[in-house]
């Protein structure tokens, strides 16, 4: 019997992470909370259906080159059992025509020291993803005595989990950026709702995104969940897509935070930082003007980084601006050909959930 399962922040040491699989992934029809990441003049408006196999081929080649680089620095790399998600699927409060992938896993699993849970997500579609990485947990149940193997409330996700005329009209980017400015979403207040990527863990602190994906009712969750923890609500208010935080607050050793310079982190929400000596720099500049196709998350994934240890990183080889200023802060870059797998679910740091990094839970804001 051994310790499986540890890790409480995003930089400590490495030693064993789960890596997303391709397979079967599905474009999802729309539904009350997907509608909102499609902007307006994306090709995916409309569309839904498997993804085309080549593109599937793809992502699972660029998904097996990080695999391997993560072995051969010798990190544990896991892989959930692909579910077929093009089906019908239901609960008695609604119907959906398909799921969507086992892409993303930081969506769904949020790891809390030996604790792993799967998410409360407001997407209908993804409502069974968690079931992809149940043979995973049972493993890690069965040989870590320790591992907690957890599951948030589950959501209902009845029509009083959202505001329905939210997208009916057209609307601007400016209306959008007005309505992150507002704290005003697409999901209500009728339940907690969280994606497991809006939590960015940092030892006792929990910095959490309030945006599309995770609302009001879930951070009062968190706190009641934790106790021991500090649940700090934090929003971004030039991003018009407020959704999971790994493009847009990103950290990299203790005391070293990349900020997407289109959506800074408000001056109050930032004195915790500076308060305890922590660095906020503005990330480099995405090499890429356009995400790939039927992508749908921006060209910020440039800064959706998978950090090994407080100097290594992984970063998608194409984006030479990050790489060159990782190198300025001090980090070593470390290239994996990536870009395939975005539209899948995003990055480097999106394909992956953590199961263990040396270290503790540390308080680094006292
Ligand atoms: N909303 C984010 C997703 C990051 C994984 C973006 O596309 O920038």
């Amino acid at each position: 019997m051994t310790k499986i399962v540890n890790s409480w922040n995003d930089f400590d040491p490495l030693k064993r992470v789960i890596v997303g699989k391709a397979d079967f992934s599905v474009i999802p029809d729309e539904e009350p909370a997907t509608s909102e990441k499609v902007p307006v003049d994306s090709e995916m408006r409309g569309m839904w259906g498997p993804r085309p196999t080549e593109t599937v081929e793809k992502a699972n080649a660029a998904l097996d080159r990080l695999a391997k680089e993560l072995e051969s620095r010798g990190v544990i790399v896991d892989r959930p059992t692909p579910i077929q998600w093009n089906q019908a699927m239901g609960t008695p409060d609604f119907r959906v025509p398909s799921g969507m992938t086992q892409m993303p896993p930081r969506d769904i699993l949020l790891t809390m020291g030996n604790e792993i849970m799967a998410s409360a997500n407001s997407f209908r579609c993804r409502y069974f993803e968690y079931l992809a990485y149940w043979p995973l947990m049972n493993q890690y149940f069965e040989e870590d005595p320790e591992f907690k193997w957890t599951q948030a409330p589950r959501p209902r996700l009845t029509d009083k989990s959202y505001k329905h005329n939210y997208y009916d009209e057209q609307i601007s980017l400016e209306e959008r950026l007005e309505r992150t400015a507002n704290l005003d979403f697409v999901t209500t207040e009728a339940e907690p709702m969280w994606d497991a990527a809006d939590v960015l863990r940092l030892g006792k602190d929990l910095f959490i995104q309030h945006g599309l994906t995770t609302n009001r009712k879930a951070m009062e969750w968190f706190k009641r969940y934790y106790p021991e923890h500090r649940i700090h609500a934090v929003n971004f208010p030039g991003d018009p897509y407020p959704i999971h935080i790994d493009a847009t607050f990103v950290p990299l050793r203790p005391g070293l935070i990349i900020n997407n310079p289109e959506r800074r982190l408000p001056e109050e929400q930032r004195k915790i930082f500076e308060a305890n000596d922590w660095q906020i720099v503005d990330a480099a500049q995405p090499s890429h003007s356009e995400p790939p196709p039927l992508c749908y998350s921006s060209v910020w994934l440039s800064m959706n980084c998978l950090v090994l240890d407080h100097k290594n990183v992984i970063i998608e080889a194409s984006e030479v601006h990050q790489a060159e200023q990782m190198e300025k802060l001090g980090m070593n870059p470390i290239p994996v050909d990536f870009r395939d797998a975005y539209a899948f679910g995003g990055g480097l740091h999106c394909a992956t959930a953590d199961v263990y990094r040396e270290g503790d839970c540390e308080d680094y804001f006292p």
